[in-house]
């Protein structure tokens, strides 16, 4: 061979040797993937067994438990949480336009509020974003006057009475405004009710009404501390308290507020279903609450409040006791809890026995039941009833307490009357309880479309146990209430 042949031959034996190389790295490669896939299906399937005996099967410890209950409530899909978005700023716009309009009706000049709830309501502020440390003695108050357009309309104009120091922090709180917020400032040494007096006067205002001659008629927020209402008074103001057409704007819900509302309570019942089929015996009260809550934040739902009892817990409506009752197969459970979402509560209580204790399935094992499970039982159809007749009264045109004495007359009747220790409801919105108040006295509070209530009538047997069943509902312009919080309880298997 000459020299280039030779050449040749070796860059032969080198390709080739190259194809070999590359054509048995694709074996390897063929064969990790296939591997890798084997493990795959292997590891899913006896993960999937693992899954089903740990899910499937009661869970035996704390931490099965929290799994169990934070599986079952994100297989549902959250669909509940669909319809909710959060508000927009154009829904705190049209607010202050209604509360303006309710402030012509009421023959009212001004009305004035402090950061909290309905602060909340109206400029998207609550106490807790402005008092970041503690309760402020220092007067930061909104003040919503009406104005009229050249064609009539009326609006509201809003300004700010600020200590001046604040005002930029006032500002950096992004309230919802389209138009630049407006401020009244005064100094440390300076009366803020006084320059709010002569600003008014002075017309400086956001929308000055500067009727002379008389002094200025203003409602105050029911949440307004009684040393700014004082103060107010003191320098001129004439003060009126939170009622009329103005109380009635934050009472009567937007459609953007419902779908809040329905998702919250609907998704917060749902959890309680999705933690319930995931009990077993020996866990305490407290434990059940802790995993209830971590069970709502998983799907983004902020419990604010959960308060879970066995038995004989039961029968104080909030409980009292130190959460350390162990559950049993004969307990009744009572659980109230409420979350927030999007600034709105849910609110509901489902009552129910454990899903270890299995529900009879004929007659006869019906009759083999203790006189005890049978009292649980009868006590849990009476609520039921009673929530029934509630919804039959909640109804556009009639009284909040006729709702209340209606469920009350179905527990009296069945022998249980002094056990209904509380009114069978409230309003719910921003706030857990608002007004209107469902109870027999008041009478003069008469129910309109989109106002939204608990029903929550319930008994409560001392040294026995307690029953409630609490759920949202919509008044509407006629028939039935619609139900915000799902599906009713059917029994106490299907809480
Ligand atoms: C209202 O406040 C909440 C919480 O602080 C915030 O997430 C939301 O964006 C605010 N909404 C508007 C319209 O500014
Ligand atoms: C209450 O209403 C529910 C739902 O409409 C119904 O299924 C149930 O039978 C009623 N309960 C009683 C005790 O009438």
């Amino acid at each position: 061979m000459d020299s280039k042949a030779q050449e040749q031959n070796w860059i032969f034996v080198a390709a080739s040797a190259g194809t070999r190389r590359q054509s048995k790295i694709r074996h390897c490669l063929a064969l990790a993937i296939l591997s890798a896939c084997t493990c795959f299906v292997l590891i899913t399937k006896y993960y999937d067994n693992w899954q089903e005996g740990l899910f499937g099967a009661a869970p035996q410890n704390l931490d099965q438990f929290q799994k169990c209950s934070i599986k079952n409530f994100l297989d549902t899909g959250l669909p509940f949480l669909d319809s909710a978005s959060p508000l927009p700023v154009a829904e705190f716009v049209e607010r202050r336009n209604q509360l303006a309009e309710a402030l012509v009706a009421d023959g009212i000049d001004a009305f004035l509020v402090e950061p909290g709830y309905t602060f909340q309501y109206y400029a998207n502020i609550s106490q807790k974003d402005w008092e970041v440390w503690e309760p402020e003695e220092r007067p930061f108050l909104m003040v919503v006057q009406p104005q009229s357009s050249a064609q009539g309309e009326i609006s509201a104009a809003t300004t700010f009475l600020a200590p001046s120091f604040e005002v930029e922090r006032a500002k950096l709180l992004g309230m919802p405004f389209e138009e630049a917020l407006a401020f009244v400032p005064w100094e440390e040494h300076w009366n803020p009710y006084e320059t709010l007096m002569e600003a008014w006067h002075s017309n400086s205002l956001a929308g000055m009404s500067g009727q002379q001659g008389r002094a200025p008629k203003i409602m105050v927020d029911e949440e307004m501390r009684d040393f700014i209402q004082r103060g107010l008074g003191e320098n001129g103001f004439d003060v009126i308290g939170l009622g009329g057409e103005v109380e009635r704007v934050k009472q009567t819900k937007s459609v953007r507020e419902i779908e809040i509302v329905r998702a919250v309570n609907t998704g917060t019942v749902e959890a309680v279903r999705a933690m319930r089929e995931c009990m077993y015996p020996g866990l305490t009260e407290n434990q059940v609450m802790n995993v209830l809550d971590n069970t709502l934040r998983a799907a983004g739902m902020e419990p604010f409040f959960d308060i879970v009892l066995f038995d004989e817990d039961a029968s104080n409506p909030h409980g009292g006791t130190d959460g350390s009752k162990v559950l049993e197969a004969e307990t009744f459970v009572l659980i109230d809890v409420g979350a927030h979402l999007y600034g709105y509560s849910s609110d509901i209580c489902r009552t129910f026995f454990p899903p270890f204790f299995p529900k009879p399935s004929s007659p006869s094992e019906y009759a083999a039941l203790s006189v005890d499970i049978r009292e649980k039982l009868s006590v849990w159809d009476t609520v039921l009833e009673a929530q029934n007749q509630s919804m039959e009264f909640l109804k556009a045109g009639n009284s909040a307490a006729s709702v209340d004495i209606a469920a009350r007359k179905v527990i009296t009747d069945a022998g249980y009357g002094e056990a209904f220790t509380h009114r069978v409801g409230h309003g719910i919105g921003i706030k857990a309880h608002e007004s209107p108040y469902l109870n027999k006295g008041n009478l003069e509070v008469i129910l309109r479309a989109g106002m939204t209530f608990t029903s929550e009538p319930g008994i409560y047997l001392v040294d026995k146990f307690g029953v409630r069943h609490e759920d949202i509902l919509l008044v509407k312009d006629d028939g039935e209430p619609e139900v915000l919080s799902g599906i009713r309880a059917k029994g106490p298997w299907e809480p």
